[in-house]
């Protein structure tokens, strides 16, 4: 019998795929029942989205998941408000955000169609007030609205914060602290990030 074709290997090749197939099938099982069990907490969904081991601290029906995006493991969905506010958090359709990245939004954070956010990024739409005769725990939130455009691309561990509107098919780079607005098909990176050009 030729090598890999004894009675043992190929038992051993099929065991292999039978536990694979099952691995495969438990991982999609958890994924659905991780949509309905967030759709019942009170997330709004418009498509199946495919959702990792996410983590969602809160949700009153101000989240908002546009079909067929995906967010993998460790991606932390916070959003600060009360039940009757708007909806303060929206990842389009299409949408990737890789493992451990967190939004914080007390105002408004809106992810474009198409636009990939790579792991371990921190996107917020606001600071602490920072005024000096008071603690600054007890200070009201200073937010204004972040917008990342479609088919963007964030690398990884990136920060942006309040206020910044990221254009269609921009990119920023790895590490980067977003400060300032950056315009469509543009390439910005570093700390504070500099527009380096354009696709
Ligand atoms: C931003 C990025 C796409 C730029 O790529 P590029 O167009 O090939 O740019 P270059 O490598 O030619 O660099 C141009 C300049 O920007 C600097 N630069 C590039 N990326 C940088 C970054 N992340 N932070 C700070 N500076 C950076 C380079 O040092 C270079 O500076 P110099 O001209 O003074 O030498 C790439 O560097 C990057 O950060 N990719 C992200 C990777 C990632 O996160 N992958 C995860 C996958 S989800």
């Amino acid at each position: 019998v030729a090598a890999g074709f004894s009675p043992a290997a190929v038992r051993d090749r099929w065991w292999r795929r039978a536990a694979h197939l099952a691995l495969l099938r438990g991982r999609s099982v958890r994924r659905r029942l991780r949509y309905v069990y967030y759709r019942i907490l009170g997330v709004r969904f418009t498509g199946y989205a495919n959702l990792g081991r996410i983590e969602i601290p809160r949700c009153h029906g101000q989240i908002e998941i546009s079909g067929t995006a995906s967010l993998d493991n460790g991606v932390v969905l916070l959003v600060t408000a009360a039940p009757s506010d708007p909806v303060r958090l929206v990842i389009r359709g299409g949408v990737y955000v890789n493992r451990g990245t967190m939004f914080d939004s007390s105002d408004r954070i809106e992810v474009g169609e198409g636009t990939m956010i790579g792991p371990y990024c921190y996107i917020t739409d606001h600071d602490h007030g920072t005024e000096a005769d008071a603690d600054i725990r007890t200070q009201p939130l200073v937010a204004q609205p972040v917008r990342i455009g479609t088919r963007a691309w964030i690398g990884a561990g990136a920060v942006i914060l309040k206020g910044v509107e990221i254009g269609d098919g921009a990119v920023v780079g790895a590490g980067s602290v977003v400060t300032r607005c950056v315009g469509p098909g543009e390439k910005w990176a570093g700390v504070p990030a500099q527009r380096l050009g354009i696709r």
